[in-house]
């Protein structure tokens, strides 16, 4: 090696040692006949001191020396003189005096600081990637999700897991997203597709008896790009046979306990995880994947909003349109304008998402004082009383009611949640919020094409308790899909699948599938299922999105060592890009339309 030691290991009990330091130049300060040079690695920062009188041609060098050089340093450890240690560093106790420098490698000015935290045009980083990486927050999180993924292989290694690796070149199969495709040379135009999972090869691997199984997996979906979401993204996939929901549901509880606690520094707020039905989460929050690190909780108040004289909400309710009320805590103590702005500003929200309007009522700080906000009138005193006892609410304290098509009931409950979970700083950055959605609805009707679609799969069960209502009330019809969310991201998705070929076809017709059409794109599983299937089941966990949350970073690009641009495009090697005339010939591929603009929507 060339060096002893790394730049995060020197303490004073190696005081008076030679050691041999190697990194890059983080800082350098010249004081004429002493240099002061912060030398950086992967494991911290030492203080290097170069005197001119006793090693000038190594002071000669540190006087060369710029940011981000590469130097080979050999000197010996000592105790820093009194009053100079520095306790915002590890190693800030001891310092080395040189007697010997090495200038492994020069760089030129990066482009951004890389020794301090700034605010860096995103494209700007993207294209210097191996820069933006060398930053310790970087370096921090990629190392943690190193730790996660060791940690995750040997919890399942010693449960039994064999990790099992798929193909990347699949078959183009309807699973949700759409797909990237790979030409085939060899067949012309014919397709591979990249798999949006491993789903169908985890299915066929507990076919073949494995029972335990799971993958770090790569999976690819063509997909608009969010914070949460990238072209490419990594998942645990993992399967089981023999097991219900309860077994699943455990596996990965303890797991993600074991995972939080012993290599993160987020606390759990919850033990065990909460378990909330579909139906129940989507009407307190108004999502499947609310934060929970705060309440505001949507409260139904349907039966004494029919009763007030507000036209809207006796017109609404007798409609069978629901009424909802949210409390915030203190939020209806403002004054007179800055009240009457807050009401404007989640008018504003829920016009937003589709309502004609937000009523609201603010109770006053004080006792005595009259209720302020657009609602009061229409509640008779007995009714308040009723109301506020029911919303639990205290002097100060802001209702917000909400009124319109189930749809856009939630859509304006989640919106509301967020704004003022962001206003009032309610959601604990050290918490990690986990909770389980089960009991999610086996279908959907899709308006736009007139048909059921899969909420999560088609290879999902449905429930055998609402079986009966397969054919005629499909929409009521519970599955075994669960989902772990966590701060507000879907974390993991899963269930108890289908392994019965005639289920399988009853539920491919069910979401309109020709079943000649669906041999074509599914024979493989089907007539596997006609060879000794295990019940299974499984669920796969976004490890881009784990080790976001438990980083504490808002964007999973900042956990992934070369990410895409939120254009999907790697701007760093430049892809996707041009291929040659003699390339598409090969493939039989004809390129009919040109990129309009190279510069659009860059990050
Ligand atoms: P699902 O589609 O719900 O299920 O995906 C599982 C988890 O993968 C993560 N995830 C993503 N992360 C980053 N970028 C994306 N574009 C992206 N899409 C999904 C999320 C999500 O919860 N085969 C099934 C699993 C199963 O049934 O076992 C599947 O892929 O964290
Ligand atoms: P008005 O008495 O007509 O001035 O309206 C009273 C309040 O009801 C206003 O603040 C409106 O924004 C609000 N409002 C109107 N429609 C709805 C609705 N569907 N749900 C909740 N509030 C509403």
């Amino acid at each position: 090696m060339l060096k002893t030691h790394t730049c995060g290991e020197l303490r004073p009990t190696h005081d008076g040692q030679s050691v041999t330091l190697a990194g890059w130049v983080n800082r350098r300060r010249d004081q004429g006949g002493l240099i002061f040079i912060d030398l950086r690695d992967r494991w911290g920062i030492t203080q290097v001191v170069v005197n001119q009188e006793t090693a000038p041609a190594a002071h000669q060098i540190a006087n060369a020396s710029r940011n981000e050089f590469v130097l080979q340093v050999k000197g010996t450890v000592r105790i820093r003189p009194e009053g100079t240690a520095n306790p915002e560093l590890e190693t800030g106790d001891v310092e080395v005096v040189v007697s010997e420098i090495v200038q492994l490698n020069a760089a030129k000015t990066p482009p951004f600081y890389i020794n301090q935290e700034a605010k860096i045009d995103e494209i700007v980083r993207m294209q210097y990637r191996y820069l933006d990486l060398r930053r310790p927050r970087m370096q921090q999180n990629i190392v943690l999700r190193h730790r996660i993924i060791k940690f995750i292989r040997d919890y399942l290694d010693a449960r039994g897991f064999v990790e099992i690796e798929t193909p990347i070149l699949f078959k183009s199969t309807p699973e949700g997203a759409r797909e990237y495709l790979v030409p085939s040379r060899v067949h012309p135009g014919k397709f591979f597709a990249l798999p949006q999972s491993p789903q169908q090869f985890k299915q066929l691997l507990m076919v073949a008896g494995y029972e335990k199984y799971f993958q770090i997996a790569r999976c690819f979906r063509d997909e608009d790009q969010r914070g949460d979401r990238q072209p490419e993204f990594t998942q645990l996939d993992m399967e089981m046979s023999f097991v219900t929901r309860e077994d699943v549901l455990t596996l990965i509880e303890g797991l993600m306990t074991e995972v939080v606690e012993k290599i993160s520094d987020k606390q759990l707020l919850f033990k065990p995880f909460p378990r909330i039905p579909f139906n129940e989460v989507m009407e307190k929050y108004g999502s499947d994947k609310p934060d929970l690190r705060y309440d505001l909780a949507a409260v139904d108040i349907s039966d004494l909003a029919g009763k007030s004289s507000f036209p809207v909400f006796i017109n609404n309710v007798a409609e069978g349109k629901p009424v909802k009320c949210i409390r915030v805590p203190g939020a209806g103590a403002l004054s007179g304008t800055a009240l009457r702005k807050q009401g404007e500003e989640i008018e504003g929200i829920a016009k937003a998402n589709g309502a004609k309007g937000l009523a609201w009522l603010a109770l006053p700080p004080n006792e005595g004082e009259e209720v302020k906000g657009p609602l009061g009138k229409y509640f008779t005193v007995d009714q308040k009383a009723e109301l506020f006892e029911r919303m639990g609410a205290k002097p100060g304290d802001l209702l917000m009611f909400i009124s319109d098509k189930r749809k856009i009931v939630y859509a304006i409950v989640d919106a509301l949640r967020r704004h003022f979970a962001a206003q009032l700083n309610l959601a604990d950055p050290s918490k990690v919020a986990f909770a389980w959605v089960i009991d999610f609805p086996l279908v959907e009707w899709n308006e736009d094409e007139k048909r059921w679609d899969p909420s999560h799969h088609l290879f999902t069960t449905p429930n055998p308790e609402d079986m009966h209502m397969l054919d005629t009330d499909p929409g009521k019809v519970r599955s075994f899909q669960y989902d772990l969310i966590c701060n507000g991201y879907e974390m993991a998705g899963g269930s108890i699948r289908i392994h019965d070929r005639k289920l399988q076809e009853r539920i491919l017709t069910l979401i309109g599938q020709d079943l000649a059409h669906a041999e074509k794109l599914f024979g493989h599983i089907l007539e596997a299922f006609e060879y000794g299937v295990p019940p299974h089941g499984g669920i796969a966990p976004g490890i881009d999105r784990l080790v976001m949350v438990l980083a504490g970073e808002p964007n999973i690009r900042e956990v992934i060592a070369f990410p895409k641009t939120q254009a999907a495009t790697d701007a760093m090697v430049g892809a996707p890009s041009q291929v040659t005339p003699k390339q598409l010939n090969e493939l039989y591929i004809a390129v009919t339309a040109e990129e309009e603009s190279e510069a659009e929507n860059p990050t």
